[in-house]
């Protein structure tokens, strides 16, 4: 069981950002994707998640293609992600942000809502106790109430990550996720997904942090400008001279 990415180009206009880009992502695993800014990270999430088209290659999650199928209905494949600037609504509580995570399992007809309220109420029930599920998980129950507008960048981001985590996800994308997290969110963050992936599910990583990585990452790829660069782990791709220039920022010439 894999997400399978086969030879993918992205362009935008004249841009190409990514090409021949190829990755397999196990279950149960965490693969990180590393780069300079612009290198296409961020573009391999939406390649994958299908917010951008893919100019040729193909995306494929556990040996089903994804061709033609729409971002939303790809949470149905069982793959959830984060976005590197979280998408939130001021105005929601914490808790009403991470149930917009359940949505995908919380499909009840009008019908059925109509003619069974029992099971509508059931269902309701079994959700709220998920999200404060994961809602402790992530050692945010004590911001449950607040406003997503009013707190701290690192509570939005741990928020994010509880929203995709809540649609039990078979593979968990995750776009800087560390980014202005304390070092107690960190470890909370890093202790989570190591649970995740013991549980089976896949995490695609996208991180700047590098301390952070090889604690998490079973395995590393290193994008630069659009192509891959290297692949190993953490330790093997740190010792490459090729790394330091891109993972400094400067691109490899
Ligand atoms: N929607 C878009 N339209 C046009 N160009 C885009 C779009 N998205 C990304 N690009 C371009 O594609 C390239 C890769 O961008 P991408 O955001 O994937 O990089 P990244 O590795 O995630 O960078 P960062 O570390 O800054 O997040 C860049 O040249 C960027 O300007
Ligand atoms: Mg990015």
């Amino acid at each position: 069981m894999s997400i399978e990415v086969e030879k993918i180009d992205v362009r935008f206009g004249g841009v190409t950002a990514l090409q021949d880009v190829g990755l397999t992502l196990q279950r149960g695993e965490v693969l990180a994707v590393i780069g300079p800014n612009g290198s296409g990270k961020s573009t391999l999430f939406n390649a994958i998640t299908g917010f951008v088209d893919i100019a040729s290659g193909s995306v494929a999650v556990d040996g089903k293609d994804m061709a033609g199928i729409p971002a939303a209905s790809r949470i149905a494949s069982g793959i959830s992600r984060t976005f590197q600037t979280p998408r939130i609504n001021p105005a929601a509580t914490v808790e009403d942000s991470v149930l917009c995570g359940f949505h995908p399992h919380a499909r009840i007809s009008f019908w059925e809502g109509l003619l069974r309220p029992p099971a509508m109420s059931r269902t309701e029930a079994e959700l709220r106790r998920r999200r404060t599920r994961v809602l402790e998980q992530l050692d945010l129950l004590g911001f449950a109430e607040q406003q997503m507008g009013e707190l701290p960048m690192g509570i939005v981001r741990m928020v994010d990550i509880a929203r995709a985590m809540a649609a039990e996800p078979n593979y968990l994308l995750l776009d800087e996720p560390a980014a202005g997290l304390s070092k107690t969110e960190q470890n909370v963050l890093i202790q989570q997904v190591r649970q995740l992936a013991k549980q089976g599910v896949g995490v695609l990583l996208v991180e700047h942090n590098f301390g952070l990585i090889r604690r998490l990452a079973d395995r590393v790829i290193v994008l630069d400008r659009g192509k891959v660069l290297l692949r190993g782990t953490a330790d093997e791709v740190s010792k490459r001279p090729e790394f330091v220039t891109a993972y400094l920022g400067t691109s490899v010439q």
